[in-house]
Order: C-alpha cells, then structure tokens, then sequence
C-alpha cells in the first residue's frame, strides 16, 4: 500500500548515549529533507524508534511501543524500527508487527530519507547494511546545540564479552578519523555546545593518526579538544578496563577541561565470573588501574556497571562483587540482573543458571550498598566551591538545573543563563540532587 510522504518527524530513542546520539543525527538528516520535528509520536506523520537489544525486557518493549502508536481512528503513522532491535531482528520485525513500515540498522540510518521514500511508494523498506564507508560523511552539519552535547567517535565492539549482543548489533570496532571528530567538535561548539561527552562503546579504543601522521589515541584527542577555544568541558564513555592506556590516566591530571569523571564497569568482583564473562580484566587489574586514576586526579568520582546472576554465579562470587564494590566506594554506578541473549555464548551455558529469586535478592542488596554509596559520595561534596554548567529551568521560579564537574546535578537560584558556568557552593544533599548556593559576595 502506498501513502503520502511524511511530513513531520519524532524520534524516540532508548537504551545508550550512543542512541541518542544518533537520534539526534536522524532529526537533523530529516529536518535537512524539509521535514518538521513533531512534539510529540501522537501528532508525528512518522514516528522512529530507536531501540536498544541490550537485554531482554528493552527489547521486547519495542513490540508493546508499535501498537501503542496506533491512533484512535485506527490509523498508524509511517513507524521505522531503528537501532540496535533493528540490527539483531531485521525483517523479522514487520513479520511481527505489520504494522512497521521501516527497519533501520545502526550503521545505515543515513539512507533513511530513501527509506522514507520508499516506505511511501509502498516498498520493502530494510536497510541493516554496515557498510564499508562510514555513514557520518553522509550526515548534515551538527545544528544548533544544548550546552551538553554528544560526540560519538568510536563504534562497535571487537570485546566479544559472553553475555552481550552489542558486537553483533553494532559491528567492529571502528574509531572516527581525526579530523572528523576535531571538526565535529568545533561545529558543535559554534553550535552552542559548552561541554562535549566522547562516545563509544568502548570510547578508550579510539585510535586514529593525527594530521602529522602520528598515532593518537584518546588522550591526544582529548588534547586537541582542550584547545578549543569556548569548550569548557570533556567527557567521555564508556571505557573498557582493558583499554585504559598510561596516557589516558595521566590526561586526568593534567587537562582541565577533562572532567573528574569515569565510568568503568567492571561487571563482577570475581575472577572465575570474569573468565566466564571473558572480560579480558581481572578484579587486581581493575583495581589498578583506579588506584592508579585516583593518584592522577584525587577528587575524581568512579562509576561503574554491574551483572548480578551470570550463569554459575555462586553466593561467594557474588559476595566478591560486594566485596570490589566496598573497596572501590563508587559515586554512581548502574546494575541489572543478568538476561539471556539469543546468538550469545552465554546463552548456551543455561545448565549453570541462577535461580530468578536469587539474583533479584542479589541485585537488591548490590543496589542498596550502591545507592547508600551514592549518597555518601554527594554528601563528601556539601561544603564544596565548584562550578556548574546550567543546563536546564528548575520546578521553582528562579531556579536552574546545572551539573557539577562529578557530573551531579544541582539546583540553584540564579538567572544567569542557561549555557553558563558559575560558581557555587555546594551547601545540600539528597540521594539524587543537589542544593548549590550562589557564593556571597564580599560588602562593597
Ligand atoms: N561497552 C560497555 C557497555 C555495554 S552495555 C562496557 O563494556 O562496559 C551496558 C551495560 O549493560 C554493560 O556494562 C553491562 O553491565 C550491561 N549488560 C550488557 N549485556 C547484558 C546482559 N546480557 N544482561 C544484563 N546486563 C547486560
Ligand atoms: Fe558488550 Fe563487553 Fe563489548 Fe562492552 S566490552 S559492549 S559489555 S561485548
Ligand atoms: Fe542498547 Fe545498542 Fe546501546 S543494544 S545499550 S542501544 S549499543
């Protein structure tokens, strides 16, 4: 069945960073085609949605989001799969659900105004190709900026851990050329941008030669990013233990602009679990290398992720995992309950699995010990003069939202603009937010 060309767009993404970023790049490749941004997917004539495969829950949820898109009138808008369900499932999708009109993978999003155009005529509309060229020299220029943008600079993963899907969903690992990424950094700055966060799934991979030929790795970007005039501050993830290069950990002692910040899962604080994971790190090197982060840069704040029920996880692993998470104290952190994943080796070793019951008591203790950590982290920060970047209106009249260099956020009664850095002191914790106080000024 043909219809119309869309003429209004919404994009919905889940699961990572690396989504929205890419949500963010198919609204500018849209707009560039005339097409208008709908608030919302009840008003949108075509709705993408960007999906996550991580686990087993995210996944699913794409199918129950397609038939809530269904209007009152019985009418659906144009629907496109994207993302990383796109990529595992392809055409199996519209086989399940009749109703998608579009499956998009990760790498090949840059054909969607053809895949649009398709759609419309009433054609088999699947693009799941990863190319050999790269899609972003295809993407229009980056348009007007929050003042915390995106950057994605690496993508896929060559890791292979047991358990997760994203080397099948998102390919080899491929590091952005040098240039691309100063240039996108800079039109992201000119666009308004005052912090940029690097991403990757494993973003400390990222290598590439500079324009005298020589070989970077992420520290030297990082560099080349500091010298940007009116780029106030870097980030980057996610990090792969094994990845974290002598260069990098020192780059947090030395560069300003390189926020006080990492995230490096670890997953589990037992050896034998890491094996089965094939992780590639153990609990002693991870340790390591955070010792060794926390003498370059003192105050830096450490998050992490966490599996609690991989198969043959056993009550002393998991105890091991409570054990690293003590010694480490994280500032914030991310956990799940181990899923199964179809194609993944893990998924075979199901003669070894953890009762439900167990891992969801084990996800509970590993998240209160986590949360109570949190806590404690952003109550060491009261009494603290710092600075943060204004991102956002407060609930109250007069407050802004802004983010502290330990990527917390505060509140604070200002009306300088949103996109600005003060100072403030931290002067009141909660377990999510923070309460910051204008420092006062010295009588005239
Ligand atoms: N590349 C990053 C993050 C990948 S996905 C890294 O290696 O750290 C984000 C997190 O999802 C992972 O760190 C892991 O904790 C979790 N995850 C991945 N696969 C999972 C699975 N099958 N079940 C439960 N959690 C999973
Ligand atoms: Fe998945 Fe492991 Fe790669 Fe991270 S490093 S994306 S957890 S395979
Ligand atoms: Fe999910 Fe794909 Fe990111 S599986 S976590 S959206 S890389």
């Amino acid at each position: 069945m043909s219809r119309t060309l869309p003429k209004s767009y919404h994009v919905k993404s889940f699961g990572c960073q690396m989504n929205v970023y890419d949500g963010e790049r198919m609204a500018e490749l849209l707009d560039a085609q005339g097409m208008m941004m709908a608030e919302s997917a009840d008003t949108a004539d075509l709705v993408i949605l960007n999906t996550c495969h991580i686990r087993e829950k995210a996944a699913e949820k794409v199918y129950s989001d397609i038939g809530r898109l269904r209007r009152e009138d019985g009418s659906s808008p144009m629907i496109a799969v994207a993302g990383c369900v796109a990529q595992a499932e392809g055409a199996e999708i519209p086989r399940r659900a009749k109703e998608v009109d579009i499956v998009v993978g990760p790498q090949a999003y840059h054909n969607l105004p053809e895949l649009v155009a398709k759609a419309a005529r009433g054609e088999n509309a699947l693009d799941t190709d990863m190319p050999a060229a790269s899609k972003f020299g295809s993407l229009p220029k980056r348009a007007q900026q929050a003042p915390s943008a995106f950057l994605t600079v690496q993508e896929g993963c060559d890791k292979f851990c047991t358990y997760c899907v994203v080397p099948y969903t998102r390919g080899a690992e491929v590091s952005r050329p040098w240039r691309a990424v100063v240039d996108e950094a800079k039109a992201l700055v000119d666009a308004g941008a005052k912090e940029i966060t690097l991403l990757g799934q494993n973003v400390n991979a990222w290598e590439a030669e500079d324009e005298r030929g020589r070989k970077q790795g992420l520290d030297g970007l990082i560099r080349a990013l500091d010298a940007i005039e009116g780029l106030a501050r870097i980030r980057y993830t996610t990090s792969h233990p094994k990845d974290m290069r002598d260069g990098l950990i020192t780059a947090h002692g030395e560069i300003d602009t390189l926020m006080p910040y990492l995230h490096l899962p670890v997953q589990s604080g037992s050896d034998t679990i890491l094996k089965a994971m094939n992780r590639s790190h153990s609990v002693g090197s991870y340790f390591r290398i955070i010792e060794r982060v926390r003498e370059a840069r003192p105050d830096i704040a450490i998050s992490g992720d966490f599996i609690v029920g991989f198969p043959g996880e056993t009550d002393a692993d998991f105890e091991a995992t409570l054990d690293v998470v003590r010694a480490i104290n994280y500032a914030q952190a991310y956990s799940f309950k181990y899923s199964a994943r179809p194609g993944t080796p893990a998924a075979a070793m199901d003669d070894d699995f953890v009762a439900p019951e167990i891992a969801d008591q084990r996800l509970q203790r590993l998240q209160k010990l986590l949360n109570d950590q949190q806590i404690a982290f952003n109550r060491t920060t009261v009494g603290r003069r710092t600075t943060l970047l204004l991102e956002r209106d407060g609930k109250k009249p007069g407050q802004r939202v802004g983010k502290s260099p330990w990527l917390q956020s505060v509140h604070v009664e200002t009306d300088a603009s949103i996109g600005s850095l003060i100072d403030v002191d931290i002067v009141g914790a909660g377990p999510k937010s923070l309460a910051g106080a204008l420092p006062e000024r010295k009588a005239a």
